[in-house]
């Protein structure tokens, strides 16, 4: 008899956008238990609804964020980057005990730069105090690279920052999952040069008319 492999409930908070739809999909695709959360619950079910027509399967919930993070094992903050300070602050008691993923990147598509230190993470544990550990990851990883070629794992690389290389060893199990080659690349405060990667594969995206640009790390053997 095979043990049952326990597979972690993921909350997507914000998950009615762009990028957490695309990670949604893959993660539940994968077999992980996903639940969609949004300012409205009406919009956090229609958004899991559609998602589960897509892969015809039931499995996708939607909650609001404040119960979508109180159900799961672990969240993924993937709210629009104007909103970050004010959904760290509205989640933080449903927060407490958990791992919180931040996707932020606080660069505009229209005219990408990158943001001053300190990162979007090292802003997000800080407001969120020791009971909350973050772990800022995916910032670029494009949503449309999620979102097409379901069958298809992710070839790109994921950098992934935490204070605590254990909890971005959590993490890196969720992106492994979907493929991905990790690499831990240190504590929160460097999450914000990854930050800036993204204003560069975006404008790179711009320059060669492409959607997908994201990045490889050479040089590295892992045992
Ligand atoms: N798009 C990409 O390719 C990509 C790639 C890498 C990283 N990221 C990062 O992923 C995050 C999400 O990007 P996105 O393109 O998916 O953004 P988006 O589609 O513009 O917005 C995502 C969600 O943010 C929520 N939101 C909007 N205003 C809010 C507010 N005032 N308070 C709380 N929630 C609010 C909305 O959810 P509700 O209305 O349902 O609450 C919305 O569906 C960003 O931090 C971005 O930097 C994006």
């Amino acid at each position: 008899m095979t043990a049952e492999k326990i597979l972690p409930t993921i909350a997507i908070l914000g998950g009615t956008g762009n990028e957490g739809p695309g990670l949604a999909l893959r993660w539940a695709k994968y077999g992980f238990q996903v639940i969609i959360g949004s300012r409205q619950l009406e919009k956090a079910r229609a958004t899991a609804e559609k998602l589960n027509k897509e892969l015809g399967i039931q499995t996708i919930e939607g909650y609001d964020n404040s119960t979508a993070a109180r159900k799961a094992d672990l969240c993924v903050l993937t709210v629009v980057q104007s909103a970050h300070e004010q959904a760290i602050e509205s989640l933080k008691n449903d927060l407490k005990g958990k791992i919180l993923v931040d996707t932020t990147a606080r660069v505009d598509y229209r005219d990408p730069r990158p943001p001053a230190p300190p990162a979007a993470a090292r802003l997000a544990q800080e407001k969120l105090g020791d009971q909350v550990r973050v772990v800022a990851a995916f910032q670029n990883v494009p949503a449309a690279s999620l979102r097409n070629n379901l069958d298809e794992p992710l070839e790109e690389d994921l950098l992934i920052c935490a204070d605590d290389p254990d909890d971005a060893a959590e993490v890196a199990k969720l992106a492994e999952a979907l493929g991905m080659n990790v690499y831990y690349a240190g504590n929160l405060d460097n999450a914000v040069v990854i930050e800036g990667l993204t204003s560069i594969l975006i404008s790179i995206n711009k320059y060669y008319r492409s959607r997908t640009a994201s990045i490889q790390i050479t040089g590295i053997k892992k045992e």
